[in-house]
């Protein structure tokens, strides 16, 4: 399997050569899996769903799809996996609801890179469990981008979450190995996947687990996750969605006094971080208007059980990471 980029290859930037690159990965993947089951494991990020989609087009229901919900998902997008993919496309979907497995045995854990670890070392429990249910499957697909190729010298290592054990014995399926993010998102397109799927942010592996900083509970991680939800329909509203690289909401472990219906009222803050960077290694800070950040404030203290201050998070990065966890 070709793993360098050859120079010529011209960059994928049009609907005519998306087209043709997904007409050449359907010839190639029917070459090489012939009539064999593949298994991928489908994050609902950009590149295992570009993947996906690629391996419905060319072998429809011979494509397992396993969809791990760790329950650190943001809102609503568990949800768009099943529709997009369980009924859209009428993918071989296998959903696992892990929730309680993963919340469990967070309970407690404050230090960040405990939970990092539980956390990939939990999803890959479960999808290997899944895995050895299934017989007959003699191929696993990934979404590895060309960058990861570049880039796997161990920097990344820990953003892998999805990362398999070694002695899963398949076979490689890796469509989109050469290809850069932008090209990725071409193609999906053309694959004619929603937008929102196509463009999404990064998110990281362990998902809402390091914005619920500390020790994660589940009334301030269901509020986290409305009030990020919050952020992002008010920056879809705005039109900062499509300029700003990343932006979420962080909920540290930790309360103020404030009043409520005329009662004291304590609860947690909700953090906003919108940052901008080309290759996530530096980030500048998204100059929000305050007339946005008003209205976002007003919505989340209002709507949100248990969140009483919006704070914004002015840190570039270095010094600050885009997480902060
Ligand atoms: P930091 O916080 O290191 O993040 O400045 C840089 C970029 O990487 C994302 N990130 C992750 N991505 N798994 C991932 O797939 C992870 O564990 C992980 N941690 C951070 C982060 O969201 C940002 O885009």
């Amino acid at each position: 399997m070709l793993n360098k980029r050859p120079d010529d290859m011209q960059r994928i930037n049009t609907l005519e050569l998306a087209n043709a690159f997904i007409d050449e990965q359907v010839k190639e993947i029917r070459a090489q899996v012939k009539d064999k089951k593949v298994l991928l494991a489908l994050s609902g990020g950009v590149d295992s769903s570009v993947v996906a989609a690629l391996l419905i087009k060319a072998i429809g229901k011979q494509l397992v799809c396993v969809h791990v919900n760790h329950g650190l998902m943001r809102k609503g997008e568990s949800e768009q996996v099943i529709e997009v993919f369980g009924k859209e496309l009428g993918a071989n979907l296998i959903y696992v609801d892990a929730t309680d497995r993963f919340l469990d045995l967070l309970a407690g854990v404050k230090e960040p890179e405990k939970k990092r670890k539980i956390i990939g070392g939990e999803f890959i429990k479960v999808f290997d469990e899944e895995a050895s249910k299934l017989e007959g499957i003699s191929f696993l697909a990934q979404g590895t981008i060309y960058p990861d190729i570049l880039e796997s010298d161990g920097v990344k290592a820990h953003h892998n979450v999805g990362g398999l054990p070694e002695d899963m014995q398949f076979e490689l399926v890796e469509p989109v190995r050469l290809l850069y993010k932008d090209e990725v998102r071409v193609v999906g397109d053309a694959l004619g996947l929603p937008a929102n799927m196509v463009y999404r942010q990064p998110f990281p592996g362990p998902g809402l687990g390091v914005r619920c900083l500390g020790a994660i509970t589940r009334d301030r991680l269901h509020a986290l996750r409305e009030a990020d939800a919050i952020l992002r329909e008010e920056f879809d509203l705005c039109g900062l969605a499509g300029k700003v690289w990343q932006y979420f909401i962080a909920v540290p472990d930790m309360k103020s006094v404030g009043v409520k219906d005329g009662k004291r009222y304590e609860g947690w803050p909700a953090i906003i971080r919108a940052v901008n960077t080309k290759d996530a290694m530096s980030a500048t800070i998204e100059e929000i208007p305050y007339p946005i950040l008003h209205k976002i404030t007003d919505r989340i203290t209002k709507e949100v059980e248990g969140i009483n201050r919006v704070l914004l998070d002015l840190t570039p990065k270095p010094i600050g990471t885009i997480e902060w966890e």
